[in-house]
């Protein structure tokens, strides 16, 4: 008897859309280098540590025994993302806010094609390459779905992103903590406002511990953190002419209790002056000057709730790797 067979089904190839905001970044980066640089408080958006040195240096860091966030986070995916596609009523695509090389993403995905759920991903990152590697990637490890790509500044973009109304949206990795507390809310905001009913927010939080173990997290004794937080210079010394001296400059990463956040600074180590040739800026350091480059805010259940709360959001379940260092909560809004 001649087998039955099931006709294959249409794969069609992932879809990739190019959009202005993610090129618009270079122009963004000369006026937010002159804003940050101008004040008495220097300041640097994170965002610039990532170009593909930056970014090979935070896989390094990813991988360092004190950097203990993408571990933990991974854990807590392998151990409970069938329970998280549960809570979140079986969706059946998973948007993902910063989705890199989705290394963390694929118990997500493997989680809601057994659940049977799983039609599509939307992969929303703001490097092209990662993104056409990523979407090619996943379309031939999970046939049959809809992969849409999106090359964009997700800041910019949130509310043109595919939409369809029962999706995870995932933002991974704990980058909400780098926000201050207002930009966080109106993100959050932003994203309430765009979630239907059906729609669930899946959330990577850090958690507040032991001021050692966080500094020792963000300052590793090897100092491939330093060398991160260092990056940022070269890329203005790169993309805006300037010359900055990284000898001159210490890493500095430091548990803020109050506020209970990392606090990330280059501390320049001698007067000094920096000229930057494409935005025609002289600035000035004193000695032991700080600059902020990143803040990365750590959270406690009832923070949590209180950040949900003030954006308008719900927080629906909480789940945290054994080891009690890491969060992933599912929200919606309210
Ligand atoms: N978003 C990451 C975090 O907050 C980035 C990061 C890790 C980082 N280590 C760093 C940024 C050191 C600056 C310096 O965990």
């Amino acid at each position: 008897m001649e087998p039955i067979r099931i006709p294959p089904q249409p794969v069609s190839p992932p879809v990739i859309e190019v959009r202005a905001s993610a090129r618009a970044a270079a122009e963004r980066l000369a006026e937010d280098a002159r804003h940050g640089l101008s004040g008495d408080f220097k300041e640097l958006p994170p965002k610039y540590f990532y170009d593909e040195r930056g970014s090979r240096l935070f896989e390094q860091i990813t991988e360092l025994a004190e950097y203990y966030p993408t571990r933990a986070e991974r854990a807590i995916l392998a151990l409970h993302s069938d329970a998280i596609v549960a809570a979140a009523d079986f969706p059946g695509e998973l948007v993902e806010l910063g989705s890199g090389s989705a290394t963390k993403t694929r118990a997500l995905l493997d989680a809601m094609r057994d659940a049977g759920c799983l039609d599509g991903y939307v992969p929303v990152d703001i490097s092209e390459q990662i993104s056409r590697e990523t979407a090619a990637a996943i379309g031939a490890e999970y046939p049959g779905i809809a992969v849409h790509g999106v090359v964009c500044d997700f800041e910019h973009d949130l509310e043109d992103l595919p939409a369809r109304g029962d999706r995870i949206i995932a933002f991974l990795g704990g980058t909400i903590g780098n926000f201050a507390p207002p930009e966080r809310r109106a993100f959050l905001r932003r994203l309430a406002a765009l979630m239907g009913d059906r729609d669930v927010l899946l959330l990577g939080t850090d958690l507040v511990k032991d001021a050692d173990a966080l500094e020792l997290a963000y300052d590793d004794p090897g100092g491939v953190t330093a060398e991160f937080n260092k990056n940022v210079l070269r890329v203005l010394n790169r993309e805006l002419g300037a010359d900055f001296d990284l000898d001159a400059f210490e890493h500095v990463a430091r548990f803020d209790i109050a506020n209970q956040r990392i606090d990330i600074r280059l501390r320049s180590v001698r007067a000094q002056r920096v000229v930057l040739t494409g935005l025609d800026l002289a600035v000035d350091f004193e000695a032991g000057e700080e600059m902020r480059t990143e803040l990365s805010c750590k959270f406690t259940e009832a923070s949590l709730r209180r950040a949900y709360h003030e954006a308008g959001l719900e927080l629906v379940e909480l789940w945290t790797d054994p080891e009690g260092r890491f969060a992933l909560s599912l929200a919606r809004a309210s």
